[in-house]
């Protein structure tokens, strides 16, 4: 793809909550940048955990068959990434570990296969946002991790995190005006060359 691209993975379930509010806030950067971005609330798509079958170990390619067969397209195809998740109990939501647990497929290809998906003609970049209601941040130290791991086996080298804490109640993070400048920025920047 010749162009910056981002695909977008909403984690939680929660509307209006304050993921999705991060997230459409650097979305609003991405869009005054000009770039195009496909938004997927992951909690709307059917994707089943993985199932460990093997069947990817020696191709790449997963065998099953849900709407992460979406996924794998825009994965291969886009060049820019965010990953948007609620903290739940230390972790990333259900929905985004289910979706980051089938990128599996990836990883074989990347660490078995040596076939690490291409950076050219423009580099992969990511985005982690996520938000817990805890004010410790600890809270959000796990799901950190998961995104490394997410953004390494796409072969995304470069990524930025923005993690808040001690924002429960729905639409709680809209008090705080640092954060959603931060994201906003962090989605402009996102989609720098
Ligand atoms: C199932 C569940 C588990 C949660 N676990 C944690 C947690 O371990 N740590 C934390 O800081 N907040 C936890 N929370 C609170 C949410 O992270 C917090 O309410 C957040 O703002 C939800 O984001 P949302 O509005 O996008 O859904 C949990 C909430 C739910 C529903």
């Amino acid at each position: 793809m010749n162009r910056v691209s981002v695909s977008a993975f909403l984690g939680s379930p929660r509307k209006g909550g304050n993921t999705e509010i991060l997230l459409n806030k650097a979305l609003e950067g991405i869009d005054e940048s000009g770039a195009n971005y496909t938004v997927f609330n992951l909690n709307e798509m059917d994707i089943r955990g993985c199932q460990d079958c093997g069947d990817c170990e020696d191709t790449g390619v997963c065998t099953k068959t849900d709407d992460m067969d979406e996924i794998y397209e825009v994965i291969r195809n886009t060049n820019r990434f965010i990953l948007a998740s609620p903290v739940f109990f230390f972790g990333l939501s259900a929905q985004a570990k289910a979706m980051v647990d089938r990128t599996q497929a990836f990883w074989c290809e990347k660490y078995l296969l040596k076939k690490p998906l291409p950076q050219k003609p423009i580099a992969r970049k990511g985005l982690f946002i996520s938000v817990g209601g805890m004010k410790k941040e600890i809270g959000y130290t796990c799901t950190q991790a998961s995104a490394k791991a997410f953004f390494r086996t796409i072969s995304v080298n470069e990524h930025q995190a923005l993690s808040y804490v001690g924002f429960d109640k729905k639409g709680a993070i809209l008090k705080n005006s640092k954060a959603l400048e931060e994201v906003y920025e962090a989605g402009k920047k996102l989609v720098t060359p």
